[in-house]
Order: structure tokens, then C-alpha cells, then sequence
């Protein structure tokens, strides 16, 4: 069905045998698995929008058994799809054809943590919400947050160079990551697996690998930099009437909470609709057009609530805010959290879930999600927006009851064509996978996706990883 739906042929990698079946159960006894039960859910994606039809899983525990496993593969020419918490939106995370899967869900061991620096290492495979808990048993926190925490693993966040929930205070992975392990498509292990916070030797090579979506090799380490556990967090989840009083909080809260801001997300009426007529979440402020939360974390919960008290007054005063509450102690903090988080996970029950992650100038942002609207009228159910509002990261989701190819051909190019009249990116935080690598003309030049190509061929020169993703086929 993927094939068909997406008009993609399968490359020219060998077909698995019996004796390569046997060479992995022999490497990794118990844990080469050929059943259709356990192959079923690594085949299709988060979002059961990809299938792939692959007839071997791998699990290695070591970074010694995905380098001998690659070694073979690429020697047998045979197409490897590396996996983690199979929760990516661009049908990255499953195979095409017949890829072998290679799950980093086995290798999950904590490798180190430095209480001074903060510094992390573990294995790729650990699962983000995991990495999380036993950091704040330390009273540290992983620098990213997203709503998968729970299955993602954080090889595939670095993998992806997940953004999440937490990038406006802390940054991106490409600047906490500070060394990576990683295993080439030859088998060569490449230890690059620093915990410096500083180091100019040569070129960062590291760099290549975040983002790169299981295209240039496989990752099997990571040293990550992890801010402090804050003693204070607060939480306020405010309504506004108009797109332009949402920036107009922003700006504000920006210039009053200055370095104690977090978070500063938001999400139109229609997300709160489906959040609460789908997962049954009840909303605590009165119905409004735009709903924003902001997060405070600080080290003295008296000067924060004080500055977010402040805030809130002017905020209220100057009309930019109708309605609002704010949570203080955990239960409640995490109630409002989640009407924003498991956005995602609402639009499913919708049916068919159409997912576009733009980057664009913050003031333009709502306008895509205005126009589309208007362009697309009834043949849709549902076009919602939400987002990083604080990174110019909007989420545009378009719903329908089915996948049709006559909406799909409403929505693009038309999305890609104004997110690059903006100069936006067509892929903010999610990568470009499989669904789209053939769009990314709209936001890098020829040039330098032919630079990405040549890096392509010279680490992967048979092609082996994840292939049919991220780069549009050479030819
Ligand atoms: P997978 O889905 O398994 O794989 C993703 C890609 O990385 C694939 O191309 C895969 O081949 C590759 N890969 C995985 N592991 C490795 C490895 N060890 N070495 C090399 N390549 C690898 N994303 C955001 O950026 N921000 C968000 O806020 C966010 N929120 C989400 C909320 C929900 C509810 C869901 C379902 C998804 C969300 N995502 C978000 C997308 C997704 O969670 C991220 O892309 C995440 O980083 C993927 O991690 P994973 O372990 O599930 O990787
Ligand atoms: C989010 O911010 O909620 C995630 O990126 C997932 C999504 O886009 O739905
Ligand atoms: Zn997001």
C-alpha cells in the first residue's frame, strides 16, 4: 500500500535467505525475531499512516552486535531500517519493502552520569521518560521534553533532532548533545563519544549524525548536557481572543519573566474541541478563540510567582487576556500540560490525520492555518493549529474521516509552496522521512542538497540505511 500510495520502487539490495536468517540467530540467539506478532507493530508506523512489509527484527544489546550486523549487511547488500520508539510523524521509523529492523530497544543501559557537570551517557536506547525519572532522583532533568516521552527512545530524539517542549530554555540537541557514538553502515564504530562541554578538534562530526533520520549511520551512545532540576516551576494557561494578542502575551511575558520563561506554547479553539471531545479533558478557562500556556522555571518560587503575578496582572489589565488559571503544585501542572500535549494523540480519533511541521516568521505564523481553511472548506474535518509559538514552530494538522488523494493534492504543494514564500522551513522539528523527502527543495538548495548526497554516498556508499528517506533519490 505504501508503494502504491507513494509510487516508490524497490531498490536493487538482496533479497534475505535462509542462511542470512541464520547467521542473525546465531548472533543474537533469541533476539533475530521472524514472527509476524512481533514484526507487526515495527512495521507500521505511530500514526498508521506507512507500512512496511520487513520479515526480521534485530535487538542487539551492544555496540560490538550492530557493528557485526552492519559488517554482514553491507557485505550481503541487504537494507537495514534503524528504529527506536517508532513514535517520528514522517514515516521515518518503518521500513519501505522489506528492510530489516534494527531496535535500539534492548540497549537501554545508563553508561555514566556526572553530578558536576550534569553529563549523561547512555545507551541509544533508553527511553526518554526513563532518562528523565532517574535524572531527577539526581535533581537534574533531560534538557528535551515531548509529548512521546513515554515510547520515544533518545537515540531516535537525537536522531531526528527533536525539538519538544522545552528547546526556548534549553536549546536544541545540537547544542546539548556534546558526543555520540555511532556505528557506520560498514560496521565501523566511530567513538565520538566526548563529555566535553568544549572541544575544537577538527570538524564536528557529530553534527552529521543529529537530524540525519538513520541515514548515515546507526547511533549507539549519547553524552548529553542536563540543566539543574528548577526548585520552582509554575504554570499559566491563559485564553486570547485573537491571533495577535497570543504574540502580543508572548512579547510581553518575554520582556517581564525574562530568563525564568520556559515555555510558551499555544493552541487554536478547534485542538481544544478535539481534546476534549476525544480523550474527554476538561478545559478550566472560559471558551476562547486561542488558548497559550507559559511555563516559569526558577530557582525561588517567591521571585517567580511574583514576576508571573505581575505579569498576569498587565496581561488581564491591558485586555491581551480574557481568562486564565495557574498551577503551582504538580497535579495541576501536569492536567494543563497534557490539553496541550496530547493534541497529537485527539486528532487521531479524527481518522486520517494530515501533519505539517513549519518553521515561519512567528507574525505569519496562524495566516498558513487561515488560508488553508479557507482553501480546503468542507472537504476537510477539521484544520487545527498549535505549537512552539516561542520557537516559531507551528503544527498544521488537517483531518478527514479517510485518506483521499484529492485532498492530499489540496494541501500540497500549495503548504510548501507559501511556508518557502515566507522563507519557512517545511520541517521544523519531525525530519523528512519518507513522506517528505521529496519536498525539501522548498526549503535547501540544489547545492546543498547535493552536498547532502555526495555525505550520503561517501558514509553509506551501497545505500543500505534507511533507504527511500530523508533525500530525494540522485537520479
Ligand atoms: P523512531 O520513530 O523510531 O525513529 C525516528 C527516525 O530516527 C527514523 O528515521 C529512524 O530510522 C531514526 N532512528 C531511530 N533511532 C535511531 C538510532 N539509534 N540511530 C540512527 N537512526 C535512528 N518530535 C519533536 O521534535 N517534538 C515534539 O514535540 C514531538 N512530540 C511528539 C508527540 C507525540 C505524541 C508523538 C507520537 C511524536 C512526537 N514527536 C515530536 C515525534 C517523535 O517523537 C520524535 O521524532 C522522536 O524523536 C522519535 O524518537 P523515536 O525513538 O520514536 O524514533
Ligand atoms: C507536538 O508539538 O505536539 C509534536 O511535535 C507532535 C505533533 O506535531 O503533533
Ligand atoms: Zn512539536
Amino acid at each position: 500500500l505504501t508503494s502504491e500510495r507513494y509510487r516508490v520502487r524497490r531498490l536493487p539490495f538482496s533479497r534475505l535467505s535462509p542462511q542470512d536468517v541464520a547467521f542473525f540467530q546465531c548472533l543474537l540467539p533469541g533476539r533475530a525475531l521472524t514472527e509476524p506478532a512481533a514484526l507487526e507493530p515495527c512495521n507500521v508506523d505511530w500514526l498508521r499512516s506507512v507500512r512496511g512489509s520487513s520479515t526480521l527484527l534485530l535487538k542487539p544489546q551492544t555496540t560490538a552486535e550492530v557493528s557485526q550486523v552492519l559488517r554482514y549487511c553491507s557485505e550481503r547488500n541487504l537494507a537495514v531500517n534503524p528504529q527506536g520508539g517508532n513514535t517520528g510523524l514522517v514515516g521515518g521509523s518503518v521500513p519501505v519493502f522489506d528492510e530489516i529492523i534494527l531496535s535500539t530497544v534492548l540497549m537501554n543501559r545508563i553508561i555514566s552520569f556526572d553530578t558536576v557537570s550534569g553529563i549523561l551517557v547512555c545507551q541509544a536506547g533508553c527511553i526518554l521518560e526513563r532518562l528523565n525519572e532517574y535524572l531527577e532522583q539526581q535533581g537534574f532533568i533531560m534538557p528535551l521534553d515531548l509529548g512521546a516521552k513515554g515510547s520515544c527512545h533518545i537515540g531516535g530524539n537525537v536522531a531526528t533532532n527533536a525539538g519538544g517542549l522545552r528547546l526556548l530554555r534549553y536549546g536544541s540537541l545540537r547544542g546539548t548533545v556534546l558526543g555520540l557514538e555511532v556505528v557506520l553502515a560498514d560496521g565501523t564504530v566511530l567513538d565520538c563519544l566526548a563529555s566535553l562541554r568544549k572541544d575544537n578538534t577538527g570538524y564536528d562530526l557529530k553534527q552529521l549524525f543529529i537530524g540525519s533520520e538513520g541515514t548515515l549511520g546507526v547511533i549507539t551512545a549519547v553524552s548529553i548536557l542536563c540543566p539543574q532540576k528548577p526548585k520552582a516551576v509554575n504554570l499559566a494557561f491563559l485564553g486570547c481572543q485573537n491571533f495577535s494578542q497570543v504574540l502580543e502575551t508572548f512579547t510581553t511575558c518575554r520582556a517581564m519573566l525574562g530568563e525564568i520563561l520556559s515555555a510558551y506554547e499555544f493552541m487554536d479553539e478547534k485542538c481544544m474541541e478535539l481534546v476534549e471531545k476525544h480523550l474527554k479533558l476538561s478545559c478550566p478557562v472560559r471558551d476562547s478563540h486561542f488558548y497559550v500556556l507559559i511555563e516559569t522555571s526558577g530557582s525561588n518560587s517567591t521571585h517567580d510567582e511574583e514576576k508571573l503575578n505581575s505579569f498576569l496582572e498587565q496581561a488581564m489589565t491591558s485586555g491581551l487576556v480574557t481568562d486564565g488559571t495557574v498551577a503551582t503544585d504538580d497535579k495541576k501542572i501536569k492536567m494543563l500540560w497534557s490539553l496541550r500535549e496530547r493534541i497529537t494523540e485527539a486528532l487521531t480519533h479524527d481518522g486520517c490525520v494530515y501533519k505539517y511541521d513549519i518553521s515561519l516568521p512567528v507574525g505569519k505564523l496562524y495566516d498558513l492555518v487561515t488560508d488553508m481553511r479557507a482553501r480546503l472548506g468542507q472537504s476537510a474535518k477539521n484544520v487545527v493549529g498549535y505549537g512552539h509559538l516561542g520557537d516559531g514552530n507551528l503544527h498544521l494538522n488537517i483531518t478527514a474521516e479517510s485518506y483521499s488523494h484529492s485532498l492530499l493534492d489540496a494541501i500540497e504543494p500549495f503548504v510548501y509552496e507559501w511556508t518557502a514564500r515566507y522563507n519557512g522551513s517545511i520541517s521544523a522539528e519531525h525530519g523528512l522521512g519518507f513522506k517528505k523527502k521529496q519536498f525539501i527543495q522548498y526549503s535547501k538548495p540544489s547545492e546543498a542538497i547535493f552536498l547532502m548526497q555526495r555525505f550520503k554516498a561517501m558514509l553509506d556508499p551501497k545505500g543500505i540505511l534507511n533507504p527511500y528517506k530523508t533525500l530525494p533519490s540522485s537520479s
